[in-house]
């Protein structure tokens, strides 16, 4: 069933368009890989499905409901929740308090929300840091604690942007293992990535931006053998 539906989504910044009549939609339970040069409106289209700006021109459907133009927490009530690419917790609240704010858009007990922030702090293996304030973690824990507090909003669809940004081969993989212990519990995620290795083996289909345009949208394998897309992005070494 497709969850979420992008039907010709336009944003422009006044001259700039950051996303040019961009259509495609996302299978319930699967990972999209959403690849691009930097600048090509990934974050932006990011930006526009999750409501922190409206589209200047197209539809968003989530669910089959028409959430175009809804506000961020609106969105997240319906089941979205996304990630930033600059990593912004509450650095002076301690992590659990930083995750305790997510689960809070399901429920007013504090108790509840506490009891829920445990449980994914334990998902994302900090749980051994609940007091800490979250300005001491070394990033990737903090990206990890970005992924704990999206998760305990109760998400059906997840919004990762550059998760694995800055971070060294082995906190890669804890990552990319953590977004496939999410997909294995039946979530949908959509994806962010200059990392190509690891969003070739994790996405079942990736689109590829260039210049705010759609360029490709196919299987790992079809998007490695694009030649539009090598010259735009991956590069002949890649291929
Ligand atoms: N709020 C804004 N106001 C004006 N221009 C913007 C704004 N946000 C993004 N842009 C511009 O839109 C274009 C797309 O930016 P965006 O951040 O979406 O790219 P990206 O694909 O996420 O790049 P990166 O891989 O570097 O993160 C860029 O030219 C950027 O400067
Ligand atoms: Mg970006």
């Amino acid at each position: 069933m497709t969850i979420l539906e992008l039907k010709n989504v336009s944003k422009f910044f006044g001259g700039l368009a950051a996303n040019t009549d961009i259509s495609f939609s996302l299978e319930e339970g699967k990972i999209i890989g959403l690849i691009g040069p930097n600048g090509a409106g990934k974050t932006t289209l990011f930006n526009c499905i999750t409501g922190f700006y409206p589209p200047s021109q197209g539809q968003i459907l989530f669910k089959k409901q028409n959430i175009t133009g809804l506000q961020p927490h609106q969105i997240c009530r319906l089941g979205m929740a996304r990630t930033w690419q600059k990593v912004r917790p509450l650095v002076k609240m301690s992590v659990l308090d930083n995750v305790m704010v997510g689960a809070l858009c399901r429920t007013n007990s504090l108790k509840i929300a506490r009891e829920i922030a445990m449980e994914q702090l334990k998902v994302v293996h900090i749980e051994h840091k609940t007091n800490m304030p979250a300005g001491g973690l070394p990033i990737g824990e903090r990206k990890r604690l970005e992924i704990a507090r999206i998760l305990a909003t109760n998400p059906e669809l997840l919004l990762l942007d550059e998760v694995m940004g800055g971070l060294n081969t082995s906190e890669s993989e804890e990552i990319i293992q953590l977004i496939l212990e999410t997909k294995s519990r039946g979530l949908t995620q959509m994806v962010i990535e200059h990392d190509m290795k690891a969003i070739m083996r994790i996405s079942d289909r990736i689109v590829v931006l260039n210049s705010g345009e759609k360029l490709a949208e196919g299987t790992p394998a079809e998007i490695a053998d694009n030649q539009e897309v090598i010259d735009a992005y991956l590069g002949e070494s890649h291929a």
